[in-house]
């Protein structure tokens, strides 16, 4: 069993050390990070997954940000332990923040990653929208969470400059708990073998 949890002050240092794990050095050096720098996150969409024993094995953030001056949600960065990952860990993550996103009401994502990833999810590449440079445009992927939510959205992504509101103090209730994924070796079913010969 899996707990999916919004992320508190508490986790913070622990998700640092999972990001600082699975990419880079120098990831916050990243131009997509200048879109974040002083912005708060989007407090009930950053979630942390734990096993049964409380270890922490994959987190997921999103911000606001602005194309064109519409509300739109960056996600990321999202990241499994090197040890967990292929477990389908990612998708649950992915899944549940962008159901939760939709229930709040958010219109549209944008992420920069791997199309053969996040295709999966829904995310296809966004022609008309330009993250600061050096970005590869490939890369940038959009998905909507209402119909055509990004039909007539184009041109740079910006940092959002509105008054934050205060985040609302984290609530417990706001946990999911989920069962490990079907692995597809659970699908696999065992080949009989041929009785001994003696
Ligand atoms: C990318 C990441 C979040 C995916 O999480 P995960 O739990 O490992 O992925 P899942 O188990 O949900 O999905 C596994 C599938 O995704 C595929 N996949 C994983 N990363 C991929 C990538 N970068 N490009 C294409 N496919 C990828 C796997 O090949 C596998 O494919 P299959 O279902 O056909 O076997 C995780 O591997 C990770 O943390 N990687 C390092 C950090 C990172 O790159 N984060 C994303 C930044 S854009």
């Amino acid at each position: 069993m899996y707990e999916i949890c919004p992320e508190t002050p508490a986790d913070e240092p622990e998700v640092e050390g999972l990001y600082d794990l699975c990419f880079a050095p120098g990831r916050t050096a990243l131009s997509s990070y200048r879109l974040r720098d002083g912005v708060p996150r989007v407090a009930e969409l950053c979630l942390v997954l734990r096993d049964a024993g409380g270890t922490l094995v994959a987190a997921i953030r999103f911000w606001p940000v602005r194309v064109d001056d519409h509300p739109v949600l960056l996600l990321g960065p999202i990241a499994v332990h090197p040890t967990a990952q292929g477990e389908g860990l990612g998708g649950l993550l992915m899944r549940d923040s962008l159901t939760r996103a939709r229930r709040m009401g958010f219109d549209r994502v944008l992420l920069v990653g791997d199309a053969p990833y996040y295709s999966r999810f829904g995310f296809q590449r966004l022609d008309d929208v330009v993250m600061p440079p050096p970005t590869n445009p490939d890369r940038v992927l959009g998905l909507e969470l209402r119909p055509d939510a990004w039909v007539n959205v184009a041109g740079p992504v910006q940092r959002e400059t509105r008054p934050p509101v205060d985040p609302p103090a984290p609530d417990p209730t706001a946990c999911t708990q989920v069962d490990p994924p079907k692995r597809p070796a659970d699908d696999r079913t065992e080949t009989p073998r041929p009785a001994p010969h003696h």
